[in-house]
């Protein structure tokens, strides 16, 4: 157990500055504004919170993968008046992190106002977990808040060097909310338990396809790490997305837990990817013409899929079942989605993890209608994994 902001003794925040690491790693647009919110507003408990108790909060955050050197395009300065307006208080922007004008800035910060400063990664300390920027963004406050959860897979100087030099270092309210969830799930899932698996890459989820072939109920494969399964049985695939490495491991877990997975059993084929109007078909899965490439489950796999996912106690879900991001290839990712809010109804506990399933969810609208949809990435699959991230560990115990 990790100590968070709420057992922080109100004399440490009255008047203090707290240092806040967030993770604002959001998609801009090309006139500068936000494309997706969300991340924003899972930050506002934290930051609500420290504005009430009168605190100085002082943001950190990284923003896409720039080289350790200013660009334009990665700067954090137009998530400001976006921030500003989701909180409704005064958010100032304050340029690089490690500089004298920061903490200066920071140290005259009026009452009722948040500091954001620029990208973490302008620097290339961050990465490094540079010891010399971990202690310059140390001075930045007098209290450090992880809510970063999508970061702290990453040990980096301002999710993990900085508590060597930032002590009471505690978990934001996002931070502690990710952690119940999903360390509820993986320590304790009711059963039936029920995981649903889509997306691309098996070489991502090596450990957790693992862990939750021994602990599932069931597994669900769609979406193209279905394909790789397909073939790993010799079925012909077409000319489908499959990941040639990650055969073995495919094959591995079908000689661990046959009657555990469950593939589709029918799909949506077209005759072109590149093309806006192929010919599409629906057929068996051990039936994928040659020439013809995967991109949805077919029409009984969905009703399967939806059918296993309601019947679960817990369920968990991570990546599309298809090419949902064109629409007439969405319907089987839908599906899931809408199984997991009846899932919820009738009493499930369940929980989306990674990008692709949650802005499937939040397309279907139904991201109010599940238990928890993690901000987190690979930094959620890394949890459920390992039990425990390194930005986490860095942190006060409770
Ligand atoms: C994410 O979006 O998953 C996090 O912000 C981490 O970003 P990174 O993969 O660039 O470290």
């Amino acid at each position: 157990m990790k100590r968070t902001v709420q057992d922080l003794p109100a004399d440490d925040l009255k008047g203090r500055r707290v240092l806040v690491r967030v993770d604002y790693n959001v998609p801009l647009e090309d006139d500068g504004g936000v494309a997706d919110t969300t991340r924003l507003e899972a930050s506002l408990p934290t930051l609500r919170y420290l504005l009430e108790r009168e605190a100085r909060p002082v943001l950190l955050s990284h923003l896409g993968r720039p080289k350790g050197a200013f660009e334009a395009r990665f700067s954090l300065e137009p998530v400001a008046p976006v921030l500003e307006r989701l909180l409704g208080a005064t958010v100032q922007f304050a340029g690089p992190c490690d500089s004298r004008a920061a903490g200066d800035t920071s140290r005259t910060l009026g009452a009722g106002v948040v500091l954001l400063l620029e990208n973490t990664r302008f620097h290339p300390g961050e990465k490094k977990n540079d010891p010399a920027l971990s202690e310059r963004l140390g001075d930045l406050g007098d209290a450090f808040v992880n809510d970063a959860f999508g970061s702290m897979h990453r040990a980096h100087a301002s999710t993990v060097g900085v508590t060597e030099f930032l002590r009471p270092a505690v978990a934001g309210l996002l931070v502690q909310r990710e952690l119940d969830a999903l360390g509820r799930l993986r320590n304790d899932p009711g059963d039936p338990f029920v995981v649903a698996f889509g997306g691309a890459k098996i070489t991502d989820k090596i450990d957790l396809l693992r862990l939750f072939t021994e602990r599932a109920d069931r597994l669900l494969v769609g979406g193209a790490m279905a394909n790789t399964f397909l073939k790993a049985q010799g079925l012909p695939t077409g000319r489908s997305l499959v990941e040639e490495e990650a055969l073995d491991v495919a094959r591995d877990a079908l000689r661990a837990a046959p009657q555990k997975i469950l593939l589709p059993a029918d799909l949506v084929v077209i005759s072109d990817l590149s093309s806006d109007d192929p010919e599409v078909l629906v057929v068996p899965a051990d039936g994928i013409p040659e020439g013809f490439a995967a991109v949805d489950i077919g029409p009984q796999t969905r009703d399967r899929f939806s059918r296993e996912a309601r019947g679960a106690r817990t369920f968990f879900w991570n990546g599309p079942m298809g090419l949902f991001e064109r629409d007439p290839y969405a319907a089987g990712t839908i599906s899931v989605a809408r199984a997991t809010a009846e899932a919820t109804e009738k009493g499930a506990f369940t929980v989306i993890g990674g990008g692709d399933s949650a802005s499937a969810i939040r397309r279907a609208g139904l991201e109010s209608r599940v238990s928890h949809v993690s901000t987190g990435g690979g930094a959620a699959l890394e949890f459920l994994a390992r039990g425990t991230l390194p930005g986490v560990e860095a942190l006060d115990d409770a």
